[in-house]
């Protein structure tokens, strides 16, 4: 001790009992400030609109249109981001982190396109509650419903906000119902708008009766300023609209669609808000109600169902990794979720697959082309750590005591294709990008020794996936390729013993997964019948489909 060249400078702090409690305090106190949550929507149902208007109102930016890089927003960085620009879909966003109040609240980005649900489900591991947003002339639409039925599967909370209010669309009844029979979950709603779709005046907060009237501002680019009246105030000020309103509350009332806070976290039900993101109505009673309803970071359970408790020392896990977000850089992100602990840049964390030390020395937050360097994070919280080659999606990090969180679960692939390299020369560039794209779940990547490894099957739940992969072979790898398509348009798990079984069948092929899956794949769900039913002992287990995961 006497030795140690610091402790002989700066005298040690004296040891109290009560310091590792003050440590957990603070962990605790942190984390329960925060809010961690997705928007999940079907495209265009204003999802980047809602995400641009939620960071106006906690004055992360000070006008609208400054957050993502659409069309006639803010340009993105990355070649390959420019695809996402031209199909207005979002892949390469992450969180956004932002402070209302005495909250800390993290969005995270999903993408909007049904391709990407594989990327999408693996954000959704990461959320502690989901914003369901719903257009209102629309309803629920396909990308939605699916959406949901991940939530339901995965025990997300889902708070649902119905959009373009400010537009004629359905009847705010008969989208209740629209939602109670297609998601099961018994919408609760918090407001009830004052005015009908089109005519969106205000709304009226069904907890104590009062009336908040909107303001419009010149294109929904700063706050719309809101107006507390009384029920007699309102009733003088909106006439007939009120009038329906309270009618309206009253049948909800008596027919008790009232928030209970056990069953909205139990996802019996779901409390409903109606909203224009465009013109920033109905934003602030979102954030209200997300710190109000949503629940905190809560200790997680281990891949055994043991739950590691915030207060204990660091762990995490890598929902997403991502690289040529900046082709100024060729960097590779892997994206935490704090489970437990404290996050500090430069400590050295233990990635549990391999065991082996990793020091966070470039820790971020990123948010499409903004990214901040982050020193000390909390349980909730989301860290894109830089050049983390070694980190794949569903790898657990920690100190101190041992964790391992559960795997995330991979889609059953439906399209597959035979990748050639266009150029032969590039063989090592070839490899690389193709172990990239695998480790990040851009695509799956199938091999078979039929086939040998230079030219792998690449398989992906949206053909979209697919033109991702041409895309960045080509301009972030120089190695550019060729994809055959294959007739497959299934795949089922199968084992060592059964494989040749499989094989051997008509329109059928074994191919392995990076992880050693074998997974038998089929043309159709006919030549898989015949299979099963001639010869029954083969082992051919169903992966998990995209629609139900
Ligand atoms: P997404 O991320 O879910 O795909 O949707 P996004 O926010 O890009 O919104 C899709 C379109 O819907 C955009 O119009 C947007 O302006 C519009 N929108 C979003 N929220 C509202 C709303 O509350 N009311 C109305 N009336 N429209 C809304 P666009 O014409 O495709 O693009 P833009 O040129 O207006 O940006």
């Amino acid at each position: 001790m006497g030795s140690d060249p610091v402790s002989a400078v700066t005298p040690a702090p004296p040891l109290s009992d009560d310091r590792p409690d003050r440590a957990a305090l603070d962990v605790v106190r942190e984390a329960r400030r925060r809010r961690t949550f997705a928007v999940i929507s079907h495209p265009d149902a204003g999802k980047s609109t809602l995400t641009e208007a939620l960071a106006l109102h906690a004055r992360v930016i000070g006008q609208a249109g400054a957050v993502h890089g659409k069309a006639g927003r803010r340009g993105t960085v990355s070649d390959w981001m420019d695809m996402e620009r031209a199909r207005g879909i979002s892949i390469t966003s992450a969180a956004l982190q932002f402070e209302y109040g005495d909250a800390v609240i993290n969005l995270l980005d999903t993408p909007g396109h049904a391709d990407f649900s594989e990327d999408t489900y693996r954000v959704l591991t990461a959320v502690d509650a989901a914003v369901m947003l719903i257009d209102a002339a629309k309803g629920l639409e396909a990308q939605t419903m699916k959406l949901f039925a991940v939530c339901r599967h995965r025990g997300i909370p889902v708070l649902t906000v119905v959009n373009k209010w400010d537009r004629p669309g359905k009847d705010a009844l008969e989208l209740l119902d629209e939602i109670a029979e297609r998601t099961g979950l018994t919408p609760t709603p918090l407001t009830w708008p004052v005015g009908i779709a089109g005519d969106f005046r205000g709304v009226l907060d069904r907890s104590d009766g009062s009336y908040r009237r909107f303001t419009r501002t010149a294109g929904g680019a700063t706050i719309a300023p809101e107006e507390a009246l009384t029920a007699e105030q309102a009733a003088e000020r909106e006439g007939s609209a009120w009038q329906q309103a309270v009618e309206e509350v009253d049948l909800l009332d008596a027919t008790g669609a009232d928030h209970d806070q056990s069953l909205f976290l139990a996802g019996v039900t779901t409390p409903v808000l109606f909203a224009s993101a465009v013109s920033n109505f109905g934003v602030g009673a979102l954030l209200d109600t997300l710190v109000d309803l949503s629940p905190a970071p809560s200790g997680q359970p281990d891949e055994n169902g043991v739950i590691r408790e915030l207060t204990e020392p660091f762990s995490a896990f890598v929902f997403k990794v991502q690289a040529g977000m900046d082709s100024a850089h060729r960097d590779r992100l892997a994206f935490i979720r704090i489970c437990s602990g404290v996050f500090e840049r430069g400590m050295v964390v233990t990635h549990a697959r391999t065991g082996r030390p990793f020091a966070t020395k470039y820790a971020q937050h990123v948010f499409g082309r903004e990214r901040e360097s982050i020193d000390v994070a909390y349980p909730g919280d989301v860290v894109g750590l830089v050049n983390a080659a070694a980190l794949g999606v569903g790898d657990t990090l920690y100190t101190e005591r041992p964790v391992a969180y559960p795997p995330l679960t991979t889609f059953a692939p439906e399209h597959f294709a035979v990748c050639h390299s266009r150029d032969t020369a590039k063989h090592k560039q070839f490899r690389k990008g193709i172990a990239q794209l695998d480790s990040e779940g851009v695509v799956q990547v199938l091999r078979s020794d039929r086939r040998g490894d230079g030219t792998p099957v690449l398989a992906a739940v949206g053909p979209m996936q697919f033109e991702v992969a041409v895309h960045r072979m080509e301009h972030e790898f120089g190695a550019p390729i060729e994809l055959e398509r294959l007739p497959y348009s299934l795949a089922l798990r199968t084992d060592e013993a059964s494989a040749p079984g499989v094989a051997a069948a008509r329109g059928a092929e074994v191919l392995q997964r990076t992880d050693g899956t074998l997974l038998g794949v089929f043309t159709d769900k006919w030549g898989l019948r015949v299979l099963q039913q001639n010869k029954p002992e083969l082992t051919l287990e169903p992966l998990v489909a995209a629609q139900l995961a």
